[in-house]
């Protein structure tokens, strides 16, 4: 019998291998599979890493839940967001099973009858996973957002035309910054959404329930050990969230302070119209782009203050795209990476068929 490696509950800037050990010793069972496929999942991205999803395991299938209690009812009301947190999870449990040489049969929203229900997932025949899967499986749980400015490296060649083609194949797009005034026009409605949101005390109030203080014993949240203390400008800047709310936590500064740090390659994450499938299919690209750009010793920093904030979303898709619906903005760019990331156990996520889990609410929030 095959034992698979501990699922990484908590990774405390140790990298846990997401291999499974002794594989070649026997078929795993259907239990050891769904373990491994969900601790993977839920390294996926997330906003505010509230983790909005549960998993419902039965055999060789698994159910992908979006957890409406884990939705920000102010910053994201449509569960927009919500949604591309469970789309990435999605492609991050898909590539946990290629992983482990199963193929993958997977039907996506939309369920009436079940509006939470994202995805159900089921795997049969074994077919060898190709070098690119393994290659983005190996990132899963190397890859953090970055939050602040890039090293002046550029990226390697080829890596924004593969992106491009990966957003393309899960039914959105990516679509590049190229020159310096939609660069900067951009920069300008993310400064003008953050200035929109600190001066809206429910939002502030909400931030604040996902920004946990140093020293919280929460799995959840953004903590922080995950964003610098000052945040690092740039030109144009992209103006960070302000998780620390004036507190001064975070981590010391990743480079002198008289380093010239760099804004990156902005992009933006679209989908062709807005419904929930939408958003899943960018959570899927999402995370495909992430783990392609870790795979290329890229790293990403997420702006999602201008798409929470609706006229300012209207404007980036009306006067600085092409009508297609912003999910997101991003920034790729090469440096260090510090931040460390928390998730909940298996424990708070992976129930039996139908039942939420049952582990006690760990999050405090
Ligand atoms: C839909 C979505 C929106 C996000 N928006 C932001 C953002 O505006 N600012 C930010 O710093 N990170 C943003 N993030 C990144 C999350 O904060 C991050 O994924 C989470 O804290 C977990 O950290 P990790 O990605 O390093 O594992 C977003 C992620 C998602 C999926």
């Amino acid at each position: 019998m095959g034992k698979l490696a501990s699922p990484p509950a908590r990774d405390l800037g140790v990298v846990t291998p997401l291999v499974p050990r002794d594989a070649e010793q026997g078929p795993l069972t259907a239990a050891q599979v769904t373990a491994y496929v969900v601790g993977a999942a839920v390294w996926a991205p997330s906003v505010h890493n509230t983790q909005p999803w549960w998993f419902a395991a039965e055999g060789t299938e698994i159910a992908l839940y979006a957890d409406a209690g884990r939705q920000l009812n102010v910053a994201d009301p449509s569960g927009r967001e919500m949604m591309i947190s469970c789309g990435a999870a999605l492609f991050t449990a898909k590539l946990a099973l290629r992983s482990l040489g199963y193929s993958v049969e997977s039907r996506v929203l939309p369920d009436p009858a079940d509006p939470l229900l994202v995805a159900r997932l089921r795997w049969r025949r074994r077919v060898a996973p190709a070098g690119f899967e393994l290659r983005l499986f190996s990132q899963v749980t190397r890859r953090r957002t970055h939050r602040g400015g890039f090293e002046p490296q550029p990226l390697l060649p080829g890596l924004l035309e593969a992106l491009r083609q990966g957003a393309t194949r899960d039914g959105a797009a990516l679509r590049v910054a190229s020159d310096v005034g939609t660069m900067a026009a951009l920069a300008a409605v993310v400064e003008m959404a953050e200035r929109v949101q600190r001066s809206d005390s429910g939002y502030v109030r909400e931030l604040a329930v996902w920004a946990p203080p140093p020293g919280s014993r929460r799995l959840d949240g953004v903590s922080p050990s995950s964003y610098p203390a000052r945040p690092e400008r740039t030109n144009p800047d992209f103006t960070s969230r302000d998780f620390a709310r004036g507190h001064g936590w975070g981590l010391p500064a990743s480079s002198p302070a008289a380093a010239t740090r760099f804004t990156g390659v902005a992009c933006l994450l679209t989908t062709p119209t807005d419904t929930p499938a939408d958003w899943v299919n960018a959570g899927h690209a999402l995370q495909r782009l992430l783990l392609t750009s870790a795979s290329y010793g890229a790293a990403a920093a997420l702006n999602s203050q201008p798409v929470e904030v609706g006229w300012l979303r209207d404007i980036i898709r009306v006067q600085l795209g092409d009508d297609s619906y912003p999910q997101l903005v991003l920034r790729l760019g090469t440096v260090i990476q510090s931040a460390i990331s928390l998730r909940r156990p298996l424990s708070s996520v992976l129930a039996g068929a139908g039942r939420e889990p049952t582990a006690p609410a760990d999050s405090g929030h």
